[in-house]
């Protein structure tokens, strides 16, 4: 090894170090003195390639890799796919032409995302799928995530404990299937609500093809798939607002009522509880959502939206870090479970999530620290 190259990883491996510090710690490192000069760019070890802007989801990620980055007095480069899988596998060319050894890379299309990794690969680089599982492929090298089937059971589990007697309307609606998550999502959902649909306290409002399948306790992906096509909002709200529409159309007023929502996260969640609060013949809906999205958690506030999921996007911008280091520093990324991308079963350290709703949103998301108090009103 060279004297620069030693020079070089010592640099990264301290960069890092000092991020997964911030990132973890529930007090900010305090940034280094201005006297001390951001790490020029050609000089990052990591990279990371986040979907959209278009989403506060993915703006939180953004704040959060910022955040723990700037803590640490460097510069990071994120950046953004656009919900473009061209524009993706150029991002991360670019990294690689930058010399990062690390590309975190939270895919726009699973299965599309497999070409940009290959090209990761070739070029010695690490790859850590981000949240969402790049399919299809053996160049992935570590998956850092939530638990995101327990994200669907906290879905399916709120609406079930809101439900008394038979017979409650249910209208499920699912991401996009080009996520890997949109199958964990709805097959914890599944796990949960199917029992409740077996022995008629909900009864399925909005697609023949889970109606069919209602007494398997366990999908198949490819079953999963064919409700999810039925249901998909592709992750965007006016798909989900125009979903919701058609199904409200077509139900007649009987299908109506007190209502249960199963929807994928917040944003569609908000879209679709738009619609059925629009309602005339709803008289009361429970919806569900995930990612604790600012304008969600005033929803929730707000009673529009019953719950959310939060998922501590520090957590996983700390997971991500640390996993980076491991690799810098020649060593391996702890591994508690692994999840199958179709090719191979790719290492991951999934984390927990919490159920959050008007009961616990103030522990939950204020006092933890997670938002400032001053980003909403009329907190309880
Ligand atoms: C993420 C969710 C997000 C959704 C839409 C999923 O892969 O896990 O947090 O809401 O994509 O962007």
């Amino acid at each position: 090894m060279s004297k620069k190259s030693i020079l070089y990883s010592l640099v990264s491996v301290l960069f890092v170090a000092a991020l997964v510090l911030s990132a973890c710690g529930a007090t900010p490192t305090p940034a280094p003195e201005a006297t001390e000069p951001a790490a020029p760019t050609e000089e990052l070890s990591v990279g990371v390639v986040l979907p959209t802007k278009n989403e506060p989801r993915w703006i939180q990620d953004e704040t959060r890799f910022n955040d723990a980055f700037a803590a640490a007095g460097y510069d990071v480069q994120i950046l953004f796919s656009d919900g473009d899988s061209a524009k993706e596998r150029n991002n991360v060319q670019a990294l690689i032409n930058q010399g990062v050894k690390v590309i975190v890379i939270c895919p726009h299309d699973a299965t599309a995302a497999a070409a940009a990794a290959a090209d990761a690969r070739a070029a010695g680089v690490k790859v850590i799928s981000y949240d969402r599982l790049i399919r299809d492929t053996d160049a992935v090298d570590y998956y850092v995530t939530f638990d995101s089937v327990s994200v669907g059971e906290a879905q399916g589990q709120y609406l079930v404990d809101k439900a008394s007697g038979t017979g409650n309307p249910l209208y499920l609606y699912a991401g996009a299937a080009t996520d890997n998550n949109a199958f964990l999502f709805f097959e914890g959902a599944w796990n949960v609500l199917q029992p409740k649909i077996a022995d008629g306290t909900f009864v399925i409002k909005n697609s023949s093809r889970a109606e069919g399948l209602q007494d398997k306790a366990t999908l198949t992906r490819d079953e999963m798939g064919q409700i999810i096509g039925q249901v998909t909002t592709e992750w965007q709200f006016d798909v989900a607002k125009n979903l919701a529409e058609a199904n409200l159309t077509a139900a007649s007023a009987a299908d109506k009522g007190d209502v249960f929502i199963l929807a994928p996260n917040d944003g569609t969640a908000r879209a679709i509880a738009d619609v059925f609060a629009a309602d005339a013949d709803v008289t009361s809906y429970v919806v569900t959502g995930q990612d604790a999205e600012i304008p969600s958690v005033q929803y929730i506030i707000d009673g529009k939206q019953s719950m959310t999921v939060l998922k501590d996007v520090r957590t996983l911008v700390g997971d991500a870090i640390a996993a980076s280091i491991a690799y810098l520093t020649g060593g391996t990324p702890e591994e508690t479970a692994t999840y199958n991308n179709g090719v191979i079963d790719v290492p991951a350290k999934p984390s927990e999530v919490v159920t959050v709703d008007q009961s616990n949103v103030v522990e939950a998301l204020i006092d933890s620290g997670y938002y400032d108090a001053s980003e909403f009103t009329g907190l309880p």
